[in-house]
């Protein structure tokens, strides 16, 4: 049998400071203009709900897309699968695609291409973290909090086999065997 042993990588503390600096710059970037903050389900959601608690704006909606490019391990199979679909009207919008993770990029080029026909105003990206070692594709990341190793990393919204994403920090998994 194997143990997972898990190690913090990065803290609960850091992740909070470095959302309110995202957090901050996107306030300034948006002012005035109607912002759609669109989760990639379902990793990013942790981050999603601390980021928009720090955006000073009246004008800030939300949504979310289900995708799913993995199959339960830890690499990408390559293959993206819609699980959920959003509400497409976008005309009107400004829509900031929320990421926990950009890892070999096809997931948000996949998802830049299925927006771009529903015409919003402007399309960014935030993530919490991005992986640069591992990138397939160039993709353009507007917002990042960390940019990481290669490693397999969990919590804080990140899963390993569908656990872990209600862990307050973000960690590293060790296979015991
Ligand atoms: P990409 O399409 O390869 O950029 O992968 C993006 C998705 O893969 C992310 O949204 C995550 O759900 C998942 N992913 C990539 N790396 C990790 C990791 O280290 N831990 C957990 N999930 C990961
Ligand atoms: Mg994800």
């Amino acid at each position: 049998m194997t143990t997972e042993k898990i190690t913090e990588f990065i803290s609960a503390e850091k992740i909070a400071s470095k959302i309110k600096e995202v957090a901050k710059q996107i306030t300034k970037d948006y002012k005035d203009k109607d912002v759609l903050m669109l989760a990639v389900l379902k990793g990013s959601i942790v981050f999603m709900t601390d980021l928009i608690k720090e955006i000073d704006s009246n004008r800030l909606t939300i949504d979310f897309i289900g995708l799913s490019s993995y199959k339960g391990g830890t690499s990408s199979s390559g293959e993206i699968k819609i699980t959920k679909e959003f509400d497409k009207d976008l005309s009107s919008k400004h829509v900031i695609i929320v990421e926990d993770i950009v890892d070999t990029g096809l997931t948000i080029d996949f998802l830049i291409k299925k927006l771009k026909p529903n015409n919003p105003k402007s399309i960014a990206v935030c993530t919490l973290l991005e992986k640069p070692s591992n990138l397939k594709i160039p993709v353009p990341i507007d917002y990042k909090c960390f940019v990481i190793p290669d490693k397999f990393v969990l919590g804080y919204g990140l899963d390993y086999q569908e656990r872990y994403r209600n862990l307050p920090y973000i960690g590293v998994m060790e296979f015991l065997k």
